[in-house]
């Protein structure tokens, strides 16, 4: 939503006609692997084009003669298919296509944050990279903004030879030569095609049309997920007793697929395409689209193409909330992830003239500043004023005042510097409707209060700024504030020195991953969107930063895959999960900061399994195992049909069994959701799962189950006796909703297995319809 706008705005404010409706838009068409005949796809594709300009042109009119589409892409690694312009009705003639399965318009998504260079600079200078030994060969792809190479993080001294496996390139383009490239950043490539087809050519002015970062959130996240993290890795001591003395460092390989106003869809899939076929053990995407079935989410298709790959997937979960299907990238292969914060440097607080104070947040750590006259929209310059775009503001109206802008059109601290620019002395960014609660604090160079907009107080402030900024008596003043607000940390320390001990929740409790009903109206209403739909809406915390936790757990994934080259992206997921804490550090409850309960204590719905502890993550004792099959098992209880499985069994001949009892629940995943209807009662359900020992031999396990409200947990058998080490074991798990008659919707539980130092805990979720 927010980035249809920008996209929307990015028009009207260039006065580019260009919009002026296009019958043409670009695709991404899927197609059955196991149906493409030409072992050349470029020739196969180019047939498909032909073809199907020749049969849409005997519909068309002469003088609507569209011409021959171009192939702006091919797919044939993590999906199978290819991008490309097309009419209406060529995309029609594709119906007539063997093998096609599906198309998607082109669109584009959003980055999950933005933070300029200089929330980088703040990073500068710390703690500084250095390698010694440099055993691991993990090699980390980012699908992001591209990366400036020169930064710190990605020096390569003292680091051994490219692995010969290898297979990525450095592209050269604007400032970017190969040069850049060395032993620590392997590959850097351009996707850039879908972009261009949408937006119009890169503005190289404000961008550079090389994987060169001009934006510096690649640059970050890159550096999160395997640059600077070197020094955490330490600190955390992950690898300790394991490899005493060892310096781990992964490799990056940067996938520029995001530009000034976004990423397509069709470039990132590309770039996951180039990357699993490059040779990336680890993937992270700190962007996102709308949620969507995982049949018609592109990026959900490609992680499984990737995963199949034996390549790690992990996403931000996004920014966004408490809207519903707020929630992006939750298909249960990815890894999925929120954040959580350090509060104590956050609070900032607007004092308006007549007395009445709201809280905001910004990581502006400078003066607070006097009683400034408020300005906005048209006291503040021309049009655009109110979203504080490019050029709009004017200088004699806006300097030395409080400007008070809009969000959700540049990246934040964009704003800020466009502010800063036209010599305005303060700001407050409001968040755009679609920001909802979101927390940012991101780092201004002037003083800025950024205001939630959603919650009750932000909508007072809403009122009062609007009522207000065309009265001469108008001002407002920015400051800190000292007090805590609820928040996760609590240990006093700024954000910016604790970016690298960041703690990551993740959101787990997919709704399509297990859940189940006793009714038929139920069946079909949670098969698709609105149960996801309910969950997402009873999430008021997702998000927060999630673009820099992702990269840091596709750092910690990197660091789990260097000392167990063997396990797959779902071991790696469980031992995440299953090690994962959500007390804080004082032994309390993880609170909720968009709480609204008294208690403001999180559950699960926030924080999915909980923080992640990489240390415990290496040594999880057992894991929960799945392969590629037990996904499509998976799909197969969701009802997909042939053609909706096809796009993820990508060349592999794959039939739904037809009369097995499959449900969602049975997935082997590391936690349980349970859903009952109201007036269930005695209504039993029961989960299978099968653990593999990765700890000690011999070693016996016992459970222990806290149970959620409402609901009596029984596991069968309750202890688990590992003989050999790889050895799997299998219990059941059923819940028995107690019944009668409930005023909570939703409680929550854990079923943990424990066996001397191991612990390996997974949440309860019941939610009640
Ligand atoms: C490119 O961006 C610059 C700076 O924002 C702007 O002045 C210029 O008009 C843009 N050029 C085009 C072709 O849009
Ligand atoms: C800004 O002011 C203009 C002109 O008064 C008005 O048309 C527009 O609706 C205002 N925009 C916002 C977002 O308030
Ligand atoms: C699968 O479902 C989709 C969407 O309902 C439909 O377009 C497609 O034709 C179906 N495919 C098969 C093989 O039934
Ligand atoms: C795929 O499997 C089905 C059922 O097992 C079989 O009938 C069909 O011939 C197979 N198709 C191919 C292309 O192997
Ligand atoms: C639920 O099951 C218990 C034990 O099987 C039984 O005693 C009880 O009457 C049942 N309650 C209902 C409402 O069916
Ligand atoms: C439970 O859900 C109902 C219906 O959506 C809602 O009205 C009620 O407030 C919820 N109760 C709690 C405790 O959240
Ligand atoms: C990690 O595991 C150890 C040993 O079981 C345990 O004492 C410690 O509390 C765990 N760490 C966290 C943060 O849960």
């Amino acid at each position: 939503m927010i980035i249809f706008r920008t996209f929307l705005f990015f028009f009207v404010f260039t006065a580019t006609t260009k919009i002026a409706l296009m019958e043409e838009q670009t695709y991404i068409i899927h197609m059955d692997k196991t149906k493409i005949t030409d072992s050349d796809h470029q020739q196969y594709y180019q047939a498909v084009i032909d073809s199907i300009t020749k049969l849409s042109s005997q519909e068309e009119e002469e003088e609507n003669k569209t011409p021959t589409p171009q192939l702006l892409y091919i797919y044939e690694t993590a999906i199978s298919g290819f991008a490309a312009k097309l009419s209406t009705s060529q995309l029609k003639s594709l119906n007539q296509v063997d093998g096609f399965l599906f198309a998607t318009p082109d669109e584009l998504l959003s980055l999950h944050t933005t933070h300029t260079p200089q929330f980088l600079g703040l990073q500068n200078g710390k703690g500084l990279w250095s390698a010694s030994n440099l055993a691991s060969d993990v090699i980390v792809g980012l699908v992001d903004t591209g990366i400036w190479p020169e930064h710190v993080s990605f020096q390569d001294s003292g680091m051994s030879p490219v692995p010969a496996r290898w297979k990525g390139t450095c592209e050269e383009g604007t400032r970017f030569s190969i040069s850049n490239c060395n032993k620590k950043l392997i590959g850097a490539r351009v996707f850039v095609q879908g972009y261009e087809a949408i937006v119009g050519r890169v503005n190289e002015t404000v961008d550079y049309r090389s994987p060169r970062d001009s934006n510096g959130h690649g640059t970050h996240t890159a550096s999160i997920a395997a640059g600077n993290f070197v020094n955490q890795a330490s600190l955390f001591g992950l690898a300790k007793g394991l490899a005493s003395g060892m310096k781990y460092t992964a490799r990056i390989a940067a996938y520029k697929a995001c530009w000034t106003s976004g990423c397509t869809n069709s470039d990132v899939m590309a770039a996951i395409d180039s990357a699993v076929a490059d040779g990336v053990d680890i993937l992270s995407l700190s962007l996102g689209g709308r949620s969507n079935p995982y049949y018609r989410d592109n990026i959900a298709i490609a992680s499984f193409g990737a995963i199949q790959h034996g390549v790690f997937v992990s996403c931000a979960a996004g920014n966004s909330g408490p809207s519903r299907s707020s929630l992006s990238n939750a298909a249960p292969w990815i890894m999925t992830v929120a954040a959580s914060y350090n509060d104590r440097s956050f609070p900032t607080a607007v004092k308006l003239g007549d007395g009445q104070i709201f809280e905001g947040s910004s990581l502006y750590s400078g003066k607070k500043t006097k009683q400034l006259p408020l300005v906005y929209n048209r006291t503040a310059g021309s049009q655009g004023a109110a979203y504080c775009f490019e050029g709009s503001l004017v200088k004699k109206l806006v300097k030395g005042k409080i400007v008070v802008c809009e969000g959700g059109i540049y990246s934040r601290t964009g704003v800020g510097e466009k502010v800063k620019k036209a010599g305005g002395a303060g700001m407050l960014l409001l968040n755009s409707e679609d920001e909802g609660e979101e927390i940012l604090a991101d780092a201004h160079i002037l003083p800025v209060a950024e205001i939630f907009s959603f919650s009750d107080s932000a909508q007072h402030l809403w009122t009062a700024v609007k009522e207000m900024y065309g009265n001469q008596n108008n001002a407002a003043r920015i400051f800190q504030l000292k007090k805590d607000i609820a928040g996760v940390y609590q240990d006093g320390k700024s954000f910016i020195e604790h970016l690298g001990k960041l703690k990551h929740m993740w959101n787990e409790l997919d709704p399509y991953r297990s859940h189940t009903i006793d009714s038929a109206t139920l069946l079909k209403k949670a098969k698709e969107d609105k149960i996801f739909q309910l969950l997402s809406s009873l999430d008021p915390t997702l998000g927060k930063y999630t673009s820099m936790s992702c990269p840091h757990v596709s750092g910690l994934a990197s660091l789990l895959k260097s000392v167990h080259r063997d396990w797959s992206p779902a071991a790696i997921k469980s031992a995440l999960m299953t090690t994962a804490y959500t007390l804080n550090n004082k032994g309390a409850a993880v609170a909720d900061i968009a709480s609204t309960s008294t208690s403001k204590s999180a559950t699960p719905f926030a924080f999915g399994s909980g923080h992640v502890d990489p240390e415990n993550a290496s040594d999880p004792g057992l894991v929960y195992d799945i392969t590629a099959e037990d996904y499509l098992f998976y799909l197969c209880s969701l009802s997909y049909n042939s053609s909706q499985i096809a796009l993820f069994s990508s060349g592999v001949n794959f039939t739904c069994p037809k009369n097995a009892v499959l449900q969602p629940g049975d997935l082997n995943y590391p936690s349980f959701s349970v859903l009952f209807s109201k007036d269930a009662r005695n209504m039993s359900v029961t989960y299978k799962r099968t653990v593999k020992n990765v700890g000690k031999i011999p070693s016996t396990y016992a459970v222990q189950v806290k149970e959620p409200t409402g609901v009596s947990v029984t596991v069968e058998p309750r202890s688990l006796t590992f003989k050999k080490m790889g050895e799997k074991l299998s219990y059941k798990v059923s819940f028995v909703s107690l019944g009668g008659p409930t005023l909570i919707n939703s409680s929550f539980g854990t079923l943990t297995w424990v066996s001397g130092k191991y612990r390996v805990g997974s949440p309860i979720v019941v939610t009640w319809l």
